[in-house]
Order: C-alpha cells, then structure tokens, then sequence
C-alpha cells in the first residue's frame, strides 16, 4: 500500500530563516514562500533530487502547528507524508489494523491541492504520519 516519500515536514519559526540554512549551508534549491491561511501555515519547500522537505511556520492564532513550535523553538521534524494510490482504501485496510485516523476520518485537500489523512502518532512509532493520494 504504502508508495514514495512524498515529504518530510519540519515545523520552524522562521521559514525563510530555515530556508536560508539549506540554501546556504546545504546548496539546496528552494521555493518560493506560500502562505496558507486555511491549513495555518506558511511554506517553503526544499526541492532534493528524491524527495522535498517542507518547512512549516505557524500562521495566524490557530494555526494547527503553533503549539509543536512553542514546544520546540529550535524547530523540530512534525510529520513524514507517504504516498498512496487510493486514498479511500489506504484508510479502510489502516483502520482494520486499529490505526486511528485524525480529525472526522475523511481526507481533506492538503497543502498540495490533493486529498491528504493524518495517522495518530502512537500508532506509528512516535511520528505523525500524513497520507497523499499522488
Ligand atoms: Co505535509
């Protein structure tokens, strides 16, 4: 079921500031910033030749992110996003194995325009994980 990596996210402060740190130190191409007032971030992907990083800002007062990043003023990894075919049935065969499905269970558009779910942490090894019909 699972496919590619699609990304790995890592939640900031300051997304130019992250940017500048792997533009610089690491020589990576990045993206332009996004702001995404309905997910509550703001982004920057860091484009590698397998995969991207996003790097998430907290945006606005209730944005979904603010409380990780008060947790973790140095930034930290927030979740890892794998690819799947069918979205629909990733979540039935995930949910017969008792993994919990985040918010109402149904896949919303993500910060990518397609259709996302996020997977309870204790379920999977300590790591939010978010699921993309690719
Ligand atoms: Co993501």
């Amino acid at each position: 079921m699972i496919g590619r990596l699609n990304h790995v996210a890592i939640a900031v402060e300051s997304v130019e500031k992250a940017a500048a740190v792997y533009k610089n130190a690491l020589g990576a191409h990045i993206s332009k910033p996004e702001s995404l007032a309905e997910h509550g971030v703001k982004i920057i992907f860091v484009e590698l030749p397998n995969t991207k990083i996003e790097l998430l800002e907290p945006l606005g007062e209730n944005s979904p992110i603010a409380g990780f990043v008060a947790k973790n003023p140095a930034g930290g990894i927030h979740h890892v996003c794998y690819e799947v075919d069918d979205i629909l049935a990733a979540r039935e065969q995930l949910k017969a194995t008792g993994a919990r499905v985040l918010g109402d269970g149904e896949p919303k558009i993500g910060a990518h325009g397609k259709p996302v779910l996020f997977l309870h942490p204790k379920d999977f090894c300590g790591t939010l994980v978010e699921l993309e019909q690719a």
